[in-house]
């Protein structure tokens, strides 16, 4: 009998019920909802399981405290930890993330030693190296969520620019996910077109920047938390590449050792995701300017991890 894959999510908030609502719709796994918070998760869990016959799927949700019920799980999703308010900047919440993230792996990776983790919480980049400081899991099965998020908000606005489908729009979006954060116009096509034979360098320009500001544009709109629909999308779309091994390029944060001549920092570069996680980094040309600022973005993240350091 087939067996359906287990995914386990950290954090029942906005992002991880979302998640859960999605892997349970599209039936990807059956999934089992952990938060801190006393019985929110039961209670979201049951509210999903509800919704079951009416949506059609068959997917199992149950929640609750204890990391017992997540044992052998393919994958560990982490979104616990607190989300940006107005003003706050991602590096704000590091020290306290740093705490939460490290907690919910020790606890995580012992239950599901085989499993591959996912990272979400914020600072991303520090927090996915948190994550495998402290799980000791093999490079290749701790990763970052980050890169899909600001490469669809990039297609998004993309598509909105110039009146296409979201779906014509490819394009590349590396380093932390941060205000240092590196959209590649160049590796930007529709359908196979070079983007900037179709708009203005002003409004190209234009894009990027509201690409590199797009959590916080929707943290000011929506005042009490960050987002999540496009954040819960972009979990999905790595969970399924993974459980089914599709070997999708997908922008991720992953520990390069050597790549881009970046060594033992994570940061976002194009990565293939299958059943082993990260199956290969994929080291692209770069022009001299976008390896500069790569490069700058490295160091951020490098001092935001020494911060870490501090708390591991
Ligand atoms: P939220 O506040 O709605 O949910 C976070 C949940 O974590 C809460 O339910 C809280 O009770 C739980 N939590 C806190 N400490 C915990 C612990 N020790 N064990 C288990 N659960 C615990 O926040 P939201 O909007 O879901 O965001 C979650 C995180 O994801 C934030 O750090 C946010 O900045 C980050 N984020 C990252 C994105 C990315 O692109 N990487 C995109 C969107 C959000
Ligand atoms: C975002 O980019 C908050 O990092 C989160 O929406």
């Amino acid at each position: 009998m087939l067996k359906r894959k287990k995914v386990t999510i950290i954090g029942a908030g906005h992002v991880g019920a979302t998640a859960a609502q999605r892997l349970a719709e599209k039936e990807i796994a059956d999934v089992v909802l952990i938060d801190i918070a006393s019985d929110m998760p039961q209670g979201k869990a049951l509210d999903l399981s509800q919704a079951a016959p009416i949506y059609g799927y068959d997917s199992h949700l149950i929640g609750g405290a204890h990391y017992e019920t997540t044992a052998g799980s393919d994958l560990i999703v982490i979104t616990s930890g607190l989300p940006r308010k107005p003003g706050m900047s991602r590096d704000d919440l590091l020290r306290v993330n740093a705490k939460i993230v490290k907690e919910v792996t020790q606890k995580a990776a012992e239950m599901s030693p085989e499993a591959i983790i996912i990272v979400v919480s914020n600072p991303l980049d520090a927090m996915t190296y948190v994550a495998h400081r402290t799980s000791q899991f093999k490079k290749e099965r701790v990763i970052g969520m980050a890169g899909v998020l600001d490469a669809a908000r990039f297609r998004t606005f993309l598509s909105m620019e110039l009146n296409v489908s979201v779906e014509n729009i490819q394009t590349l979006v590396l380093g932390g996910h941060g205000d240092s954060m590196v959209p590649l116009p160049r590796y930007t096509t529709v359908s196979g077109i070079p983007i900037m034979e179709l708009i203005s360098k002003d409004r190209l320009d234009a894009i990027v920047q509201r690409t590199r500001d797009g959590g916080a544009e929707i943290v000011k709109l929506l005042k009490t938390g960050s987002a999540y629909y496009a954040p819960s999308a972009a979990i999905i779309e790595m969970v399924d590449a993974i459980l089914k091994d599709k070997k999708k390029i997908l922008p991720c944060s992953a520990l390069c050792t050597g790549e881009f001549k970046i060594d033992g920092v994570f940061v976002g570069v194009p990565v293939k995701l299958g059943n082993q996680g990260i199956e290969k980094i994929l080291e692209i040309q770069l022009t001299t300017e976008e390896e500069n600022r790569l490069k700058s973005s490295v160091e951020t993240v490098k001092k935001l991890c020494k911060i870490v350091d501090e708390v591991l």
